[in-house]
């Protein structure tokens, strides 16, 4: 059944406060509710009173005391209905049995390597007790756990602790409260055996904060990077934002199963582990720098997204695009401001605009859905992200400020919507953002066409830019959107050229804002030809199909005063070649010559930092190029054209690279910050030239044997693995061995074995799922294994013998059972069907329709399954 957001009505009654009791035992929990319920001013009297609930059993129910005959309410596991709720204030006494040990969707409370936790947003809170499990049902909360105390002496919930111990019986107890009004999505309960550190945190006014990260026992020495991280988020959003916490206490808790990276609930976040967890030999450098996002990207959501939450799930962009932008604009303060965009782009483009561009497209603002799980896309999370910062950009950095800080007073307590969003800054800065605004209504990447001619007698430079949207699943018709670009002109010199006047559109110093279907600019007093760069930063999330010829591009890659299009210069002419091979198209041997100085010339500027010159030279994936394609793909011959690309390139300058590969290496302890991290990543990024373009095995062999953290091993030995060099087996089986027992290790193993690049990886991966002990209600197991595959393993995935495609239906067949969640992401690898080719494109199909015809499935895979299709 379809939920629409035109049906949105407010709830006939309010819930006044919430008082819970859970007693938790080993073989059961059970959960007294005591809801304090009044109607609103207009409800009718005797309107029935409907609770959400989900998979649960009433053991008792009362009102005021008196428990209710059996006529007069109606319970099932789904729902609650009390038929004819007093027309007053009263409280509602309800009690329910859970078998937490039992819960493998993770949604609810459910059981961690022996830990109790809850995972409530969206709708997991109806799986504990009855209730308005809806965003816009705020209420104040006190908890009270019981348990046992030799299994679970952490007894930890929201706010701050105003009561605890002993119950008798080998029990103990605690009293939570949280005096902030809150949905029941952030509601949390941990109750377990945990070590913990503890820090503190002075804010600006001069309270103090207790921190704790609690984890499993002998973990404490790895969660210092997360603590860290935590007190540079605070003190950034009080710089930055003004925006101070606001309870006395601060709690995380690192657990192993998890179905996303983490939770917000207030004053006590959850966290998969492997987003707390760091030290230098098990993580990566990669691995600390999301768990500085998250970290600071769940603490910010104390403010965007707790004190100001959502009015209904079609909101969800408002909190998360919303905290999304602020953890960049975080990364970015703390770290490289070029390096992170280029990060944050390459990440959009890898995975938003597949999604944009494809048969699971949806507005940032979503106007219906069957399972809300299925929303938390990249489209509402880093699309969202996009819009706020255009409207940054077009609004300034004062004018966006004065809206946030409007948006916080206006709204501070309040479950609200985008419009009230946008309208915080209309009435901030006077700007009229009617037109602005259908970004979050419209589904599709812009693609923008590029077109510009010079007249050197009257020193005109004209420049054409139009805006198209193709049709998305029921939306065939688009409007124009507000685009910001951001643009400079490139003189002969490499100096920005400055006009004496433009006509033809809106213009403000270094933006245009292109508000129609096209736009056609006249700058006049252009002594020369320009080059121009357009979307610096990357000031809207578009494609651009551009009329610059390679060796613009390439004068770009040299000379634009922007960062970003410096790289994207480059990255565009390797695309184009690299597509062009695929899709038959000869190249000559001169193309490459300027490219390859092109890359020369960035890696040895000593301007530059290492990070930077890490991406210039990472290789457009085959994934990308196939996106670049758009239809007809055959990955095969993808992959064939960007090796021989790759080859052709690093041939002749193998020695230098090897060099430069060479002199990068250090004896310097390690460190996880930026510039360690870069010159880490840049010496990565010449090994892979060299394994991929000259078969130097070795190399990779070489650096898995030397490495002294995991940043080097790992990346040495996915490399191998990814070309399945003959040293592969080898260098996967020692690690597997190296650093059997550690879980979030092994998933390494599994994300490496998974992009595998020979025709054996289907076999190994089906041995790997089916060993007895490989854990298949773990999450992250399951991700890191068959996501990874089906993500970043195109010419597997998509094999011509349909192979590749059935090893995912079977498997998401079996995990739908266990936990829908997963398997329903999973699946989503299938958006790519329509840009395969026709062979591919129908092995494809004919899998998802055995998956429909031969399962029972659940709502989360069914609605995915049924989107593909077309359905
Ligand atoms: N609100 C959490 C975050 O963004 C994620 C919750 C994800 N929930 C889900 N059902 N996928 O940090
Ligand atoms: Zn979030």
């Amino acid at each position: 059944q379809t939920i629409y957001l035109k049906d949105y009505a407010p709830t006939p009654y309010r819930i006044v406060s919430v008082d819970l009791d859970f007693r938790i035992l080993e073989e059961a929990t059970r959960v007294r509710a005591q809801l304090t319920i009044e109607p609103r001013d207009d409800t009718a009297p005797g309107t029935p009173l409907v609770l959400n609930g989900d998979g649960l059993k009433l053991e008792t129910i009362a009102i005021d005391g008196l428990p209710l005959v059996l006529s007069a309410y109606a319970a099932d596991a789904d729902s609650l209905t009390v038929v004819e709720p007093p027309n007053r204030r009263f409280v509602l006494d309800t009690e329910v049995m859970l078998q937490p040990e039992a819960n493998t969707k993770l949604m609810g409370l459910y059981r961690s390597s022996g830990t109790w936790c809850t995972q409530c947003e969206p709708e997991g809170f109806r799986r504990i007790t009855y209730y308005l499990d809806r965003p816009d049902v705020l209420a104040p909360f006190k908890v009270r756990i019981t348990a046992p105390l030799a299994v679970a002496p952490v007894l930890l919930s929201n706010g701050n602790l105003i009561d605890k111990g002993d119950a008798g019986d080998g029990l103990h107890f605690a009293l939570w409260e949280d005096p902030f009004p809150k949905p029941a999505y952030l509601f949390a309960l941990v109750a377990g055996d945990l070590g913990s550190i503890t820090d503190s945190f002075t804010t600006q006014s001069g309270r103090k904060v207790d921190l704790a990260i609690y984890c499993t026992h002998g973990k404490e020495n790895e969660c210092h990077y997360a603590m860290d991280s935590l007190k540079r988020s605070m003190a950034w959003d009080e710089r930055r934002f003004g925006r101070e916490y606001d309870l006395d206490v601060f709690n995380i808790v690192a657990v192993s199963d998890f179905n996303f990276g983490a939770m917000e609930n207030k004053g006590l976040n959850i966290f998969n582990d492997k987003l707390v967890f760091a030290e230098p030999n098990t993580v990566t450098d990669a691995n600390y720098h999301s768990i500085e996002r998250v970290i600071a990207h769940e603490y910010f959501h104390n403010w965007t997204g707790n004190r100001i939450t959502c009015r209904d799930w079609f909101q969800l962009c408002l909190k998360e695009g919303l905290t999304v932008y602020r953890d960049q604009e975080f990364t970015s303060d703390e770290r490289s401001r070029p390096v992170q965009r280029i990060h944050d782009v390459q990440n959009l483009r890898s995975s938003q605009f597949p999604e944009d561009g494809g048969p699971l497209a949806h507005p940032p603002r979503p106007d219906s859905f069957r399972e809300i799980n299925n929303f938390y896309t990249t489209t509402v999370y880093e699309k969202g992200a996009e819009i706020v910062r255009m409207l940054a950009t077009l609004l300034g950095e004062a004018g966006f400020r004065k809206g946030m800080d409007l948006y916080f007073e206006r709204h501070d307590g309040e479950a609200t919507t985008i419009e009230a969003f946008l309208k915080v800054f209309e009435d901030a800065t006077g700007t009229d953002l009617r037109q602005f605004g259908i970004w979050y209504l419209q589904a599709g990447t812009p693609q923008i066409t590029v077109s510009d001619s010079y007249d050197a007698a009257s020193q005109t430079y004209s420049l054409t830019l139009t805006q198209k949207v193709e049709p998305t699943p029921g939306q065939p018709d688009k409007q124009p959107l507000l685009i910001p670009v951001r643009f400079g002109l490139v003189g002969p010199n490499g100096s920005e050229m400055s006009w004496s006047g433009v006509s033809g559109g809106t213009v403000k110093d270094d933006l245009i804002l292109l508000d129609q279907p096209s736009v056609t600019l006249r700058f006049t007093g252009i002594a020369n030809k320009p080059i121009p760069s357009l979307f610096r930063g990357f000031s809207a999330p578009v494609k651009v199909s551009s009329s610059l010829s390679q060796s613009d591009l390439l004068f770009l890659a040299g000379h634009d005063s922007d960062p970003f299009n410096r790289w994207d210069a480059l990255q565009t002419v390797l695309t184009n070649l690299i597509a062009g091979a695929a899709q038959g198209r000869p190249r000559a041997d001169s193309d490459l010559d300027g490219l390859r100085q092109a890359i020369v010339d960035t890696l040895e500027n000593p301007e530059l930092d290492e990070a930077f010159k890490a991406n210039v030279i990472a290789i457009p994936g085959e994934s990308s190029i196939g996106r670049h394609i758009g239809k007809d793909v055959d990955p095969d011959a993808v992959a064939k054209a960007r090796h021989d690309l790759l080859v052709a390139l690093v041939k002749p300058i193998e020695a230098r690279l090897e060099a430069m590969y060479r002199s990068l290496e250090t004896s310097a302890a390690y460190s996880p910050d930026a510039k360690q991290a870069g010159e880490r990543s840049l010496r990565t990024g010449l090994l892979n030239l060299l394994v991929a373009g000259a078969g130097r095995s070795d190399l990779a062999e070489a650096q898995y044997n030397a490495a002294t953290n995991m940043t080097d091993r790992y990346a040495a030995m996915a490399l191998a693995a990814r070309h399945w060099t003959g040293n592969a087996q080898a260098l996967l089986g020692d690690f597997r061995t190296r650093f059997a027992g550690d879980p979030l290790v092994f998933d390494k193993w599994l994300t490496a074995s998974a992009q595998a690049s020979d025709d054996g990886v289907i076999e190994r991966m089906r041995a790997t799922l089916a060993a007895p002990d490989f854990p298949k209600t773990n999450p992250n197991r399951l991700r890191s294994l068959l996501g990874s595959f089906v993500m970043t393993n195109p010419s597997q995935f998509a094999r011509a013998d349909g192979a590749g495609f059935r090893f995912i239906t079977e498997a998401v067949a079996e995990i739908d059972k266990v936990n829908p969640q997963v398997a329903s992401r999973v699946l989503t690898g299938f958006r790519v069907l329509p840009t395969l080719e026709a062979g591919r494109r129908e092995s494809g199909k004919a899998a998802l329709e055995a998956l429909k015809s031969q399962h029972q499935l659940s709502r989360n895979v069914g609605e995915i399954l049924d989107r593909i299709l077309g359905a």
